[in-house]
């Protein structure tokens, strides 16, 4: 595991700038596992500067976004296809055809998500995958549980985690109780991972995740078996690091 230490948010976004812009230099066509909530908004802005400036184009790249909430269509204000199309889609030279995220509309959801792993297969699957984390370890919407489930799925959401993300909806009864989300197993399969743990709050989260034990009640502790994973922290975030 590589962790590097950031002073800021912004500087944090402008680290992990630097690493999409290689890889995408190194591949224009290559696979990005995006990520929603507030922790990449830094790194979306940056990345539409450098496009804006030139160094880095977006026209062939494909994306796979990690999860969605279950009953929100793409054009719901608070769904995950809504943001990453207002807070990056929209701003830089993708193509929305080679954009995906799990449909939070699909009828029979097991085929989706079944259909939502192929579909990251067929693309030959992802070259860095983002991710930011949540306070109880969660990774895209997979929540601390006893096992770590393997691919694309249906899960109900945790209270804690409705209640991080009320704060998106007029009131926590509008937050959805269930979401698609890739696997951890999924997330494993991607060739390099980049995580932003930013903020005061995370710092707690951070040690247990990639200093303590590796365990499923702790879902980004399995990064510290991933080959290739990059931490990038902000100094609030890294508090509690000695
Ligand atoms: P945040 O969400 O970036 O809004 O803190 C992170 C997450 O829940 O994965």
């Amino acid at each position: 595991m590589k962790l590097i230490k950031a002073a800021t948010p912004a500087e944090a976004g402008k680290l992990a700038a630097d690493i999409f812009e290689e890889i995408i230099r190194k591949n224009p066509a290559c696979v990005l596992g995006l990520a929603t909530g507030s922790t990449p908004l830094p790194l979306y802005r940056e990345l539409i500067e450098r496009e804006k400036a030139g160094k880095i184009n977006f026209a062939q790249v494909r994306s796979a976004n990690l999860d969605e909430y279950k009953g929100l269509s793409g054009d719901h204000p608070q769904s995950y296809r809504y943001f990453m199309q207002e807070n990056l889609f929209n701003h830089i030279s993708i193509d929305p055809a080679n954009t995906i995220v799990p449909d939070g509309l699909a009828e029979d959801a097991e085929a989706m998500c079944a259909d939502y792993e192929k579909k990251i297969a067929d693309m030959g699957g992802v070259d860095i995958q983002l991710l930011g984390i949540g306070h109880d370890g969660h990774i895209g919407f997979n929540e601390p549980c006893d096992h770590f489930p393997a691919v694309t799925h249906e899960v109900e959401l945790e209270e804690i985690t409705r209640e991080a993300n009320k704060r998106f909806f007029a009131s926590l009864d509008e937050v959805p109780t269930a979401a698609y989300t890739m696997g951890v197993g999924t997330v494993m399969a991607a060739r390099k991972v980049l995580l932003i743990a930013t903020g005061k709050d995370k710092a707690e989260i951070v040690k247990k995740s990639f200093f303590g034990p590796v365990k499923p009640e702790v879902p980004a502790s399995i990064l510290q078996f991933h080959p290739d994973v990059t931490v990038i922290v902000d100094e609030a975030a890294a508090s509690l690091l000695d």
